[in-house]
């Protein structure tokens, strides 16, 4: 017998992924679901007595969706199916079994059960404990592989722990292991990489441009990076990372650094001749004193790397009580000399998002993709609850890379005044949440002491 299927590129990748859980996850109708249900038949045919399930949250989004594609895609001589248990039998004795899981205690009807792989479509629509409960129901005592194969879109209840199982931890498309030495990749998908929908209907392309900027973000792009509060918006994946190739020798080197003893983070930055900016190396390290640190920058820049300057926040400048030198003298003494950047945290946002906006001839920044904390970290800074200018210092362990891109983002939009405006008095955090809290005498006091707020 032979089968007359045609599968993309992508979903030749998801089906010959060999990781313990695998996700396929992005634009709508980049062909997740449609390369489930073939990826499952192969794994039925090549394994014969093989154990499957294939679940959707709600029964109904199963039955129009899988079965159906199923249905018309197995070959009748070899595939029975039973509407009663929504189970498929092969001839070679594999079955697969069709399930649902709506509520957080369906999922206990497969308390006793054991299989060879499970697939979740539209994952996000699950939520953790389901996900964990589930896949431990993944064994047996046969040869056959074990895995966990999920498809979905952006969006929905498990957003947040879907990106961060599987979106965060490593470049999309490269495997890492997780909790438990368990393998895990995330293999994008996307509209364009879905010829088949494309040429039958080309205008759902422009059906998704239509949508509101969140959904058509999610739908269209694919893209991970969305939620309320986020101060990034216009971050991308598919806009700001990029391969990384060799930084060519002639183009300007700049690290960039936010130091404290919690944590170490340092930028490699180079800026091309038509002004796009690429970061092309990271260092994130917590818990590193000074002269770590200053090696730790030193030993990660290769011998004969130009680096024209190495940038520092203000605060380094400043002599600490106990030994009299500021941190940028001994970082000094330890072989690495900052050049000072400024404080102004809004307009180093600002900087930020000038470098991230599209202004019709493409964005100005690029990140490698090996730089993961970066591209994890900036998206995920959140709106100050109080200053909505200013991103939220919450949760601290975020804030550091972006803090570092900050200082470099100033520093190179508006050298000129970048030491000059850390002379300017602004109110600080601790002013502002004072001012906010206090009662009308109370505000009238701070401005009285520290002038009109700014
Ligand atoms: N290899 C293929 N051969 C033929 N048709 C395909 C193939 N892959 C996908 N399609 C068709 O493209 C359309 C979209 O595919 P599919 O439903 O799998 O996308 P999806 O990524 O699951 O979308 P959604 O995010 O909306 O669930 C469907 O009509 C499907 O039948
Ligand atoms: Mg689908």
């Amino acid at each position: 017998m032979r089968l007359d299927i045609k599968v993309t590129k992508k979903q030749k990748r998801f089906i010959d992924a060999r990781e313990n859980e695998v996700l396929f996850g992005g634009a709508a109708g980049g062909g997740k679901s449609y390369g489930q249900i073939v990826d499952a038949l192969l794994f039925a045919l090549k394994y014969p007595g093989s154990k499957q399930l294939i679940l959707r949250r709600t029964f109904s989004e199963l039955d129009k969706s899988l079965i159906r594609t199923s249905l018309s895609m197995y070959p009748k001589e070899i595939y029975t199916f039973n509407s009663s248990t929504h189970t498929g039998r092969f001839k070679n004795g594999s079955c697969i079994d069709f399930g649902y899981c709506a509520n957080e205690n369906d999922v206990y009807q497969y308390q006793s059960a054991e299989y060879d792989c499970i697939r979740f479509d539209e994952l996000t629509h699950f939520t953790e404990m389901q996900y964990v409960y589930l896949i431990s129901r993944v064994r047996g005592a046969n040869a056959f592989p074990k895995q966990i194969k999920s498809s979905t879109n952006p969006g929905g209840v498990g957003h947040s722990w879907v990106k961060s199982r599987f979106v965060d931890p490593s470049p999309s498309g490269e495997s890492f292991i997780g909790e438990g030495e368990m393998s895990r990749v995330f293999l994008p998908s996307l509209l364009k990489d879905n010829d088949f929908l494309n040429k039958r209907d080309p205008n759902y392309r422009l059906r998704l441009e239509a949508l509101p900027e969140r959904e058509k973000k999610a739908l269209l792009y694919g893209d991970w990076n969305i939620f309320e509060g986020q101060y990034f918006t216009e971050f991308s994946t598919s806009k700001h990372v990029c391969e990384p190739f060799e930084i060519p020798a002639s183009w300007r080197k700049y690290r960039t650094i936010d130091y404290g003893l919690d944590r170490l983070a340092v930028l490699w930055i180079a800026v091309a001749p038509d002004g796009r900016v690429y970061v092309y190396r990271e260092y994130c390290e917590s818990a590193l004193p000074i002269s770590a640190a200053a090696k730790a920058i030193s030993e990660r820049t290769p011998i004969g790397e130009d680096i024209y300057a190495t940038l520092a926040p203000p605060d380094l400048f400043s002599r600490t009580q106990e030994s009299g030198k500021t941190k940028a003298l001994i970082f000094q003494e330890f072989g690495v000399t900052f050049t000072k950047t400024s404080n102004d945290r809004e307009c180093g946002w600002l900087a930020i998002k000038e470098l991230l906006c599209d202004t019709g001839r493409g964005v100005r920044l690029q990140i490698f993709k090996n730089c993961t904390e970066i591209i994890k970290c900036l998206p995920a800074l959140n709106i100050d609850r109080i200053r909505p200018t200013d991103c939220a210092n919450e949760p601290h362990e975020i804030t550091h890379a972006p803090d570092a891109l900050r200082g470099f983002a100033i520093f190179h939009t508006r050298p000129n005044d970048s030491t000059a405006s850390t002379k300017r008095s602004r109110w600080t955090r601790d002013m502002w949440e004072d001012y906010y809290t206090a009662d009308e005498g109370g505000k009238k006091y701070l401005k009285q002491k520290y002038g009109e707020p700014q």
